[in-house]
């Protein structure tokens, strides 16, 4: 059961049989799945496996790094992390469902004991202080209305000179974003700010700037494109198995706020100077 508005909008019953069905009909071979397989369907957020390619390389992991993802959904770029260059990954995500549906996904590609998931809130993180080299989040804090609380929290838990990766949806000067989105079905749980804003708050939380990237010409690009080949029939695996029966809306929406400049899209590499 769902505990509070954003839960709910993220909650659906039986994601996790859903995701097998739709495997089994892609053709995959669900006893020897990899993270690449799941990329359609758990890497949701904007631009999808290669927006997380882009900000991991913006990163530069070595491999020996302690990662916390927070708000890790599905666990598709977590999974991919540890996959790709070996980290050590661990996330949290308000949304029970997904929790499960990450633990039943790790499982199957064989990654248990190199990410783990628990449920939790990014405004009180259950970490001690200064437990990670590196924190991830994607397309998570536009649900978060309280960003000075959450910038401290991530700092708080990284180590000193620890960085922080994040890809967030901002929002633009175009007005307010037609809904629904994939993230709020109304306003009432969509927190968005401007990118000098969030920059702002950033700093102030105790980081420094390493590297920021606007993203929005590429979600636009991928997002137009999501668009038009789900319009008429999607694919048997996508992330329109994650949201409701009005996902065509949701993604029609997106491409148009990104086109209409009402919300932008950046990625930023952060490091923790206090
Ligand atoms: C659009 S999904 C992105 C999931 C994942 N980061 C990805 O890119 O695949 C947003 C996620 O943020 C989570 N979330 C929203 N508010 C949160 C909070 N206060 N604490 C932890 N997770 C939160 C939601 O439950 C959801 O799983």
């Amino acid at each position: 059961m769902a505990h509070n508005p954003v839960e709910t909008h993220y909650t659906s019953q039986d994601l996790g049989q859903v995701i097998l069905a739709a495997l089994k009909a892609a053709g995959k071979d669900i006893d020897r799945l990899t993270p690449d397989d799941l990329a359609p369907v758990d890497e949701f957020h904007g631009g999808q496996r290669p927006a997380t390619i882009r900000l991991a390389e913006l990163v530069g992991f070595t491999g020996s790094e302690r990662v916390l993802d927070v708000g890790s959904g599905l666990g598709g770029p977590s999974r991919y992390l540890a996959w790709r260059y070996g980290c050590r990954v661990s996330g949290v995500d308000l949304t029970a469902e997904f929790v499960r549906v990450a633990d039943m996904l790790t499982r199957m590609t064989g990654l248990v004991g190199r990410v783990d998931y628990r449920q939790g809130n990014a405004l009180d993180l259950p970490f001690e202080d200064m437990s990670f080299d590196v924190v991830w989040s994607q397309n998570a804090a536009m649900n978060i209305a309280d960003r000075d609380r959450l910038y401290r929290e991530l700092c708080r838990v990284l180590k000193p000179s620890g960085k922080l990766a994040l890809q967030e949806v901002a929002a633009g000067p175009g007005g307010e974003p037609h809904y629904p989105v994939q993230w709020a079905r109304e306003p009432g749980i969509s927190f968005l700010f401007t990118p000098e804003a969030t920059r702002q708050k950033l700093e102030t939380a105790g980081f420094r700037v390493l590297a920021w990237q606007d993203t929005t010409e590429e979600a636009l690009q991928s997002a137009k494109r999501r668009a038009q080949t789900s319009a008429a029939a999607p694919p048997p695996l996508g992330t329109h198995l994650l949201l409701g029966d009005d996902w065509r809306a949701m993604f029609y929406n997106s491409a148009r706020n990104l086109e209409e400049q009402r919300t932008r899209l950046f990625n930023a590499v952060l490091e923790r100077v206090s």
